[in-house]
Order: structure tokens, then sequence, then C-alpha cells
């Protein structure tokens, strides 16, 4: 499969007449239709995509990283494309706002500067004015390194996310993904909150990628498998470099014809002027060294079904409206929260790309990377730490998890690993 992604990318950049080279290597999920296009009709469509993805912007920022922040004005986001968002309000605040028990204020009582000195790296060259986002610019070579102008921003299909219970497990593997996973299910959830330990994991292909989040999931994990997820990512493809960066994704089809990350397809509806879906997160940890978290709550606005996200204690980034999806317009029915590689290698050999901190949990503190303070949003609508947490990983020997509780990180686990070593060839 890293074969055929590779030489269809080479195929649809020089406009080769790649059905046949992919015929050869068999991958037939790669058959795009850019791929008999001819060169003229290629960049015309990626000139067509790119105008529908960047809207004009009122301010321009530029980041140290490369990265171009336009700043757009609210009501002409990407979102506002969908025809079920044509007339529609902008909600700049959520109704409602879960409570319970608030560790990041008890952090912050503690004088402890994590969460202030945490900021998008772009931030260090200016802001967007109010009534603006800041929406990260797609660039030409953003496209070009996806298998179809089409599947820019989104994952690939026949991805899966592991069912952990399942009675009958999964293929080991499937698709090269791994996961070390905490999770919940069997209730009712209309939210999550984690604090996240970020990292800069290194990554052994390009194709591959290497994150942390939570994952919000409704429905039976078939076609119409609902999904919102968001955390840190490093990931080549979609970025163009290895920097960790904030992201979001959602589906209501898992994964086949709706959802993306970010803001590349019409669904999120943003408000904050602050911060930018896909900007890369600064600074983060070291290996023995300062440790830098994030704090992500998503959670399900009682009044008018739309589900929220907050990034740290400040910043409440926009929304999903509930008419995206199917089940989770109604509520949650599994959570999870983890980290997820994909593997490239072929037959049963092993990436070195790392999860997490690129080492096991057995590490602890400064060492390994963790999760903590993990809630759910219960049926009251209130914040509480989640009853029977279970821990699930394809391999351990590669990527584990270990979960642990304690008072001053309520439920925790610490997670990930560095693939591809001694304990897993
Ligand atoms: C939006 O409003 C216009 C004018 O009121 C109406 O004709 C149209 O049907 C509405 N569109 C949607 C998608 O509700
Ligand atoms: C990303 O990291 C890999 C391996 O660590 C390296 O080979 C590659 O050149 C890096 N890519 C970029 C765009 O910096």
């Amino acid at each position: 499969m890293a074969a055929g992604s590779r030489i269809a990318r080479r195929g649809f950049f020089l406009g080769f007449p790649c059905l046949l080279i992919l015929a050869a290597v068999a991958v037939p999920w790669v058959a795009s239709p850019v791929c008999g296009a001819s060169p003229t009709a290629q960049r015309l469509a990626v000139r067509r995509h790119l105008k529908r993805l960047n809207k004009p912007a009122v301010h321009t920022i530029q980041s140290p990283d490369g990265d171009t922040i336009d700043c757009v004005h609210v009501s002409h986001q990407p979102a506002f494309d969908h025809p079920f968002l044509k007339n529609h309000t902008i909600q700049m605040r959520p109704t409602f706002h879960p409570e319970g028990l608030n560790f990041e204020s008890e952090a912050r009582k503690n004088s402890d500067q994590r969460e202030s000195s945490m900021t998008q790296l772009w931030h260090l060259n200016g802001r967007c004015p109010e009534n603006t986002i800041p929406i990260r610019r797609t660039k030409k070579e953003d496209l070009l390194r996806a298998s179809s102008v089409k599947r820019y921003g989104r994952k690939k299909h026949g991805r899966r996310i592991p069912r952990p219970s399942s009675a009958d497990p999964e293929p080991i593997n499937e698709n090269g993904h791994q996961h070390a996973i905490a999770y919940v299910e069997g209730d009712k959830y209309y939210g999550a909150r984690a604090t996240i330990n970020v990292w800069n994991p290194k990554i052994q292909q390009p194709n591959e990628f290497s994150l942390s989040q939570l994952w919000i999931l409704g429905g039976s994990f078939g076609e119409d498998l609902n999904s919102i997820e968001a955390g840190w990512q490093v990931s080549p493809d979609l970025y163009g470099d290895n920097n960790t960066r904030l992201f979001t994704y959602w589906t209501s089809d898992a994964y086949q014809a709706t959802g993306c990350y970010n803001l590349l397809c019409s669904g999120f509806i943003q408000v904050s002027s602050e911060i930018a879906m896909g900007a890369s997160i600064f600074p983060v940890s070291s290996y023995h060294g300062s440790q830098f978290d994030i704090s992500i709550l998503v959670w399900k606005d009682p009044k008018l079904g739309n589900w929220w996200m907050q990034f740290g204690n400040d910043y409440v980034l926009g929304y999903w409206p509930a008419f995206l999806f199917s089940y989770l317009a109604d509520s949650a029915s599994m959570i999870e929260w983890g980290g997820e590689v994909v593997n490239s290698e072929p037959d049963g050999q092993h990436t070195a790309t790392q999860m997490g901190s690129g080492h096991f949990p057995e590490e602890g503190f400064g060492k390994s990377s963790y999760f903590r303070n993990i809630q759910i949003v219960d049926e009251s609508n209130n914040l509480r730490a989640p009853r029977g947490m279970g821990a699930f990983t394809e391999q351990s020997n590669c990527y584990d998890v270990q979960n642990g509780n304690n008072d001053d990180w309520g439920s925790f686990f610490y997670y990930g690993g560095p693939g591809k070593g001694d304990n897993c060839p």
C-alpha cells in the first residue's frame, strides 16, 4: 500500500499514464479520476480546489514555520459553502458550558504557567482582527501530495477505528493503523475532555502519521459511524512538514463521503479569532525536560444540539452543527482517548514511527506521554470521571497504554512507544 500511494502521487504530479503503473502493482483504490487526466486538467482541478478552500482574507500573517494564516471574515468561512448552512445564523457562543471538577483552575491557582505559555507558532507574527477567523492557507504543494485533489484533507477509505470490546477481534494491524487507547462505552455521552501531553514524534515515512486525540463516537461500527475527533498530529502528507499541529476531524459515514480535517471542507463553524486549526503547537515537550500539554473539551449544547469545542481554558473554537450527524445528533455511545500511528511497512515488518513521546508507559512522567484529567459529560450535562475505563492496543510490544487514577490527575494514562525496536520486529 505504501509503494502504491507513492507511485500514485508521482503519477499525479507528472501526469504519467499512471493507471498502467497502478495495474502493475495492483492497488485499485488509488485509481482516482485524476490519474488519467491531462496535465492541463489537473492544473485546473488544483486551481479550482484552492479557490474553494482559500477564502478572501481581510489580513494575512506569515508564520515562522512557513504557514500562511489568512484572517477570513467569520461569515465567509468554508462552512457556509454547505447548502444546509446558507441561511444559518452563527452561534457566537454556546448556550451552555458543562460544569464539574475543574482541574485547570486548580492548576492555575498553584501558579502553574504551563497553559499560558502554550501558544501557536504564528502568534509570534500577529493576531487576527475581531470578527475574522484564522485559517491555514492550503498551498498547491499540499494538494499535489494527495492521491487526488478531492481526497486532500480526508482520511483514506476503509479506515476503521478499533472497537476494543468487539466479540470478533479486528485483524491485527488493519490498514496499518495501530492504536494505544483508553475508552468507555455503554452509556449515553454528551462530551469528553482531556489534557494531552504534547510531543513531536518521529515519522519514518511521509505517508505515515502519528496522532494523539479523543474520539466522540456514535453508532455501531458500520458504514454509518459518526465521529468527532480532536487533538494533535504529525502528518507530513497533510502539512508538508514534521511539525506537531492542532487538528480536528469529523465524519458521519465512517470516513467515506463526509467530513475532513480542520476546515478543509464545509461543516465545522469556527468563531474563535485566536486559534487556527492545523497550525503548529509551540512549544512541545522534551524527554527528561519541560512538559507541555493542551486541554480539549468537546460537548453537546443541550438546547441547540451543536457539538462545541474548547481549546485550553480560554478558547471556544466553534461547533459542528447537529445536522451533520445521524447518531451524534442525539448522543455519543463511545468515547476513546489515545494515540494512533500508521505502519506502512509490508509483510509483518514494523515502522519506527513513534507514538506519543516514542517511549513506553513504564517510563512515566517526563519520558512517556500522557492524557490526564480525563472526563466525560454525562446525561445530566455534568463533567465527571469516566466509570470503567478500558484500555486497548493491537501490539503492546510496539505501542502500549497503562491506565491510572489519582487525586492530582483524576483519570489518566500513559501511552505510546517507539514502534520498530527490540520488542517490536
Ligand atoms: C434560505 O432563505 C431563502 C429566503 O428566505 C429561502 O428561499 C431558501 O429556501 C432558504 N434556504 C435554505 C437552505 O433554507
Ligand atoms: C520529516 O522527518 C523525516 C524523518 O525523521 C525526514 O526524513 C524528513 O525529511 C522530514 N520531512 C520534512 C519535510 O522535514
